[in-house]
């Protein structure tokens, strides 16, 4: 591509972010939100991963927005992720529940795939957390075991900060702690309050969609990695960067390849994510009232 039309603003493939998924675009994106939706002040928002959308039900009040309906969104197309924007109380406490993730393997760049992070800080939340499924790569770790996120490994090679600085953010975020670790004790004091067992480790993203293969997964537990995902990457950072506090949890649904002999498929993500649901939501929800 020639230098001259890269200074008219074609994209370099992976580098230049469209500017339609920044701040100016979460604000406009927020106040389509707003005109829908009564929100005050959330004390929290949270990002529903694959097989846990079941806290929506436990949304008192809820109003709802499709993602297909604000600005900068896109509809997801995994099954699992219903793809709404909700707004409610749980635990009698404000909150906005985004149901639903668009990923970088359905071929967003990581800036799209953060944008909602972006959404609902203008929307005033100021507390994040983060759900996924992921594969367990700790040999203890079983099908159904709930993960405290204590910190991730960035395995995508992209970041979603990659083009023009937004005003306020720094260049270089300090990502020392960016799992909040005020949350984090938050959180192991609902698990042990709701009797909930929460293991805790490092999360790696990796771009997908293809699970890894057993080579891989062996590399990735050698860098220290206990799960590995194909999301929530982007958005942490994003929040970091916004100086948002973060807490998370990936529900492991199966054991990472070549950690046992059985292939790996969707299904069963869905389905153990399912199984956990009860466990997950009954933690979130006493995360929330402790906020
Ligand atoms: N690898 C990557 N992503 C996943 C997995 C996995 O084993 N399970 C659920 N999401």
């Amino acid at each position: 591509m020639s230098a001259r039309r890269l200074s008219r603003g074609a994209a370099a493939p992976g580098h230049r972010a469209p500017v339609a998924v920044g701040a100016a675009a979460a604000t406009h994106a927020a106040e389509t939100v707003r005109s829908r939706l009564g929100v005050r002040s959330p004390v929290a928002a949270i990002v529903l991963g694959s097989g846990l959308g079941a806290l929506a039900e436990r949304l008192a009040d809820a109003t709802r927005v499709p993602y297909a309906e604000i600005p900068g969104f896109h509809a997801p197309n995994v099954e699992g992720h219903r793809g709404e924007l909700l707004h409610g109380t749980l635990a009698g406490r404000e909150v906005l529940l985004l149901a639903g993730r668009f990923h970088m393997y359905e071929g967003h760049d990581a800036r799209t795939a953060a944008f909602p992070v972006r959404v609902v800080h203008a929307l005033g939340a100021r507390v994040l957390f983060l759900s996924n499924a992921a594969g367990g790569i700790r040999r203890t770790f079983a099908p159904g075991d709930l993960m405290r996120i204590a910190d991730h490994i960035n395995l995508m090679f992209r970041n979603p900060l990659i083009g023009p600085l937004e005003p306020g953010e720094p260049r270089f975020p300090d990502m020392s702690a960016p799992w909040t670790p005020r949350l984090a004790t938050l959180l192991e004091a609902a698990a042990g309050e709701t009797g909930v067992a929460l293991r805790s480790g490092v999360y790696a993203g990796l771009l997908g969609p293809s699970y890894e293969t057993p080579a891989e997964v062996r590399m990735l537990e050698r860098l220290g990695a206990d799960a590995v995902g194909m999301s929530t990457v982007p958005e942490v950072i994003v929040a970091a960067a916004l100086g948002m506090e973060v807490a998370g949890i990936s529900c492991i649904t199966n054991h990472a390849a070549g950690i046992t002999a059985a292939p790996l498929d969707h299904a069963e993500v869905m389905e153990v994510g399912a199984r956990a649901a009860g466990a997950f939501c009954a933690l979130v929800e006493r995360w929330v009232a402790r906020l």
